[in-house]
């Protein structure tokens, strides 16, 4: 293979990449931001990477999600908060369900480039460029909005830091307590429409937590109840962002990104000779693979022997996106390979991307096909004695009215009642949380099979 640079990508094929029309606005923008400090450390992405290693060995899960696609306009601490609670709150309930660590990795401070699966747009007779996402153009629908404009890449990246900046306040700071986690989840079952079947699970972590404190294991004391490990991710799609926070580990001398913690490489860009697999293979990072219906068991082992060389555990996720009605057929086939080849990766199921559907105008996802697709998920994984070890969720703090069913059964007539996403329609707060009880579920049965069930069995 070819020596790698942070810039070896350039003379490569490169889907999905906006043409910036000024390209010294655009060098200097690089130049400048290449001088920025980095948002995450390199000591930091090895912790994640130590940690999803645990995950390929069955010891721990990965909770991914966050929004499709985070917006110049949305930028707030309120979205921020809301979010963090809602994905604490998964994270509890799957921790408690799966007896074992929950890897936690937000969509955020990061995820702002878009694919899209046209170049251009069409409404009310007028076409324009696509929307790229906010760091490349203005979701507008004016011509001047559609032209990629590099000085957003600086915007980005500054929104990315702030955001950053109170997660980690949010993680370190005591709002993580366990306690507070654990009354917010009793809050969502109290209100959900679906609470007996969420009680006794939420029954059960509030006996553990009384028990836990009466032997005096509190969050006054333990600082590891009093806050949480927490990481970052989003598509690398925009290479020349990418490339310009790249930079060396001075205490390994490797080469990271700094983006974000894990970053992944998107469906329509995992050509085997593009632009973006090769920057992807050269950067130390936990990095995941997007898995769709077109990738074929000879061709993901091409990407890995690109990706990972080195076999190594917690370098590569693989994200399946297949569809509900897909997976059944698409992914026995990649198991049976890549355990027959022995590749140490991450199973990861992504139940958004596969299952998008067009109601009364709005692009929206049916919570039972969501749903189907990750016990298709969790089905395959048992029946290949594979494990399965994440879940990653397009998904929002706000109550918003983007996927349609859950408890609360959103009709697609009240899509238009709060359909606020810039991209792919996410699950709300308590659709999200909801998904978190149901996978539980779907552990916990894992773990009865895996015979590590002895204790709840006895109760
Ligand atoms: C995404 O995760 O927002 C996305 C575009 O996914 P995919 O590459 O799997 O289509
Ligand atoms: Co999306």
């Amino acid at each position: 293979m070819e020596r790698w640079t942070p810039g070896s990508w350039r003379t490569l094929p490169i889907e999905q990449t906006p043409i910036y029309r000024d390209q010294a606005a655009l060098a200097d923008v690089e130049r400048q931001l290449a001088g920025f400090p980095p948002l995450v450390f390199a000591g930091e992405a090895r912790n994640l990477k130590r940690q999803l290693a645990d995950v390929v060995a069955g010891k721990a899960f990965l909770l991914q999600g966050g929004d499709c696609a985070e917006s110049f306009n949305e930028h707030s601490a309120d979205n921020i908060r809301d979010f963090f609670r809602v994905f604490l709150q998964m994270a509890v309930v799957l921790t408690y369900a799966a007896g074992s660590p929950v890897v936690k990795v937000g969509r955020i401070a990061g995820q702002f480039a878009k694919p899209r699966s046209a170049p251009t747009e069409k409404k009310d007779g007028q076409e324009l460029p696509s929307y790229r996402g906010d760091i490349i153009n203005d979701i507008d629908f004016t011509e001047a909005s559609r032209v990629p404009d590099p000085q957003r890449q600086l915007l980005a990246y500054r929104q990315s830091a702030a955001t950053l900046n109170l997660i980690r306040a949010f993680a370190a700071g005591g709002f993580a307590n366990l306690e507070n986690v654990h009354r917010w989840m009793l809050g969502f079952v109290k209100n959900s429409p679906q609470s007996e079947r969420y009680q006794k699970l939420a029954d059960h972590i509030t006996e553990t937590l009384s028990f836990m404190r009466a032997i005096g294991l509190d969050p006054e004391h333990h600082p590891e109840l009093r806050g949480t490990d927490f990481y970052t991710s989003h598509e690398a799609l925009l290479l020349p962002y990418e490339q310009a926070l790249t930079r060396v580990d001075s205490t390994t001398g490797d080469y990271y990104a700094t983006s974000g913690h894990m970053l992944w490489i998107g469906d329509r860009t995992r050509q085997e000779n593009g632009a973006h697999v090769e920057f992807m293979r050269g950067i130390r990072n936990p990095i995941g693979l997007k898995c769709g219906p077109s990738l074929t068991p000879d061709g993901l082992i091409r990407l890995i022997d690109a990706l990972n060389p080195e076999n190594e555990a917690g370098r590569l996720t693989l994200i399946c996106r297949f569809g509900a009605d897909k997976i059944g057929d698409a992914l026995p086939a990649l198991v049976r390979t890549i355990s027959r080849e022995g590749r140490n990766v991450i199973w990861s199921c992504d139940p958004m991307h596969g299952n998008t559907i067009s109601a009364g105008g709005y692009k929206t996802r049916p919570f039972d096909r969501i749903m189907s697709e990750i016990r298709g998920f969790f089905g395959v994984h048992q029946a290949e004695g594979t494990y399965a070890g994440g879940i990653h969720l397009e998904m929002t703090g706000k109550d918003v009215t983007e996927c349609t069913g859950g408890a609360r059964a959103i009709s697609e007539d009240d899509l238009r009642d709060r359909y606020h996403t810039y991209c792919d329609p996410r699950l709300n707060a308590e659709q999200a949380i909801e998904v978190a009880f149901l996978v539980a579920e779907l552990l916990k049965a894992e773990r009865i099979s895996r015979g590590l069930q002895e204790q709840h069995a006895a109760e």
